[in-house]
């Protein structure tokens, strides 16, 4: 059944948004899971936050001690350190850990410091039998007891048990996440009902195949925002609005995460024509208007052409029960965004985002792309290396994220200016729309609560 949406005539309400989305939902050629459906609207309307959220030491100083000393934060993936030895140094806001697998399968993580005057252990992942640093020499173990000290007579402060300064590990869906505060809550409890909502859709059963990380000139804040809400497609990524329902997404919050659903081959009510489906396909799969048409086939959509060649992907991996899998799941992008820096694409999109401070420059931070590929098998595959982009660096000097790069390039345009905006202390605050910056608001609310 074609994709027709009106066009945007009258002001929307959360509700005629949520309903176009149920709309789109109910023409699917198979049955949609019924977490699509779920309508968790965020009740805080109305919220500013102040300009210098973005901008200050102060406010940085402030997220460091209460949010990043004292949440769980995703450090690496299991599969980038699956045998004994394997390390990723983990860097957060100056601070540096270690996460390293353990002789018995475990994971351990040890503050990236020497016990001693303090030199840095480590500085590149790699894979060791123990930790020596290379000041003076003194050695711990990989589960971070001491090993080996030289001199150890002219220390008689120093015991047996030296050992590394802890910090606490768990996992979910093949991720490892580190918290810095021995005091904090279980993971689990921590992340409520999202491993329910990713119950179809395992990210264990995924491995690292692409890492690219960049230097951007913004807050970390500014960065993650930007892949927060759909509306700035109107003007940032126009060029998709003939295949992208930008206002037609949903925005859902849940404890510490959210999530948004935009849907895709669904043409923007934004537009005032119609585009055909050849049209909506074109603007997703990013044609130049110099290359050959690739032709979807007469009397199908775009939505259904888009969805069959997905399923047909999925069965090397999923069998005949890819056939089952909805259009929904096939196309739309879901995105999750847990508390603060994570965001999973949920169904079979294999996209994560996650955004870090860069040292302690407020103005400065790291983003990052991964692509959590299905494997088959029961051995996952080692994890990608981190290929890292300077600042000044292009997003396509990182072909291996596809399509994306030339996206990311648009939302890099604005990030430094953005930036720069806030800068110039001439706006005490930022403002969010009521909806469509649900996550933006659920984000800025929780850390709120962190912060006082
Ligand atoms: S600083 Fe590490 S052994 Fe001296
Ligand atoms: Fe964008």
């Amino acid at each position: 059944m074609t994709a027709t949406l009106p066009h945007l005539t009258s002001p929307l309400s959360a509700d005629d948004q949520y309903q176009m989305y149920m709309d789109v939902l109910d023409r699917d050629s198979r049955t949609v899971p019924e977490v699509y459906r779920i309508k968790s609207p965020f009740p805080e309307v109305s919220m500013t936050v102040p300009a210098s959220r973005y901008t200050s030491r102060e406010f940085h100083d402030l997220e460091v001690e209460k949010v990043w000393k004292k949440v769980w934060q995703m450090a690496c993936r299991e599969e980038d350190i699956p045998t004994k030895g394997e390390y990723v140094i983990y860097d957060i806001a100056g601070i540096s850990v270690i996460v390293i697998r353990q002789a018995d399968g475990s994971i351990k993580a040890h503050r990236n410091v020497c016990l001693h005057r303090g030199r840095t252990l480590k500085e590149v992942d790699g894979k060791v039998d123990n930790f020596q640093c290379q000041f003076h020499g003194i050695s711990w173990n990989i589960d971070g007891t001491l090993r080996n000290m030289p001199c150890k007579w002219d220390f008689p402060q120093v015991g047996d048990d030296w050992s590394l300064k802890g910090v606490k590990v768990d996992t979910w869906g093949g991720f490892v996440f580190i918290n810095l505060d021995p005091d904090c809550e279980p993971l689990l409890d921590f992340l409520g009902d999202m491993p329910k909502q990713f119950e179809k859709w395992p990210l264990e059963k995924r491995f690292k195949q692409v890492h690219v990380a960049k230097v951007l000139r913004c807050n970390w804040k500014v960065a993650q925002e930007a892949f927060m809400e759909s509306w700035h497609v109107v003007a940032t990524h126009s060029q998709l609005l003939p295949g992208i329902g930008d206002i037609v997404a949903t925005y859902d919050t849940f404890g510490n995460f959210s999530r948004a659903i935009t849907p895709n081959a669904v043409p923007s009510p934004h537009l005032n024509w119609q585009p055909t489906e050849q049209e909506m396909f074109d603007a997703l799969t990013d044609r130049n208007l110099d290359e050959p048409v690739n032709a979807i086939p007469d009397e199908i959509t775009a939505r259904e052409h888009i969805a069959n060649n997905r399923r047909n992907h999925l069965q090397n991996e999923l069998g005949e029960a890819a056939q089952e899998l909805s259009d929904a799941e096939m196309l739309d992008s879901m995105v999750y965004t847990l508390f603060p820096n994570l965001h999973p694409w949920g169904s079979y999109n294999r996209t994560l985002y996650r955004f870090r401070p860069y040292g302690n420059d407020p103005s400065m931070c790291i983003m990052e792309c991964m692509i959590l590929s299905p494997y088959e098998g029961d051995d996952r595959p080692h994890g990608a290396k981190m290929h890292m982009l300077g600042v000044d660096d292009d997003w396509t000097d990182a072909p291996e994220l596809g399509l994306l790069t030339r996206v990311f390039n648009q939302d890099g345009y604005n990030m430094p200016m953005v930036q720069r905006g806030l800068e110039s202390d001439s706006l005490q605050e930022v403002t969010f729309a009521e909806y469509q910056e649900t996550k933006i608001r659920h984000f800025h609310s929780v850390l709120d609560e962190w912060i006082k």
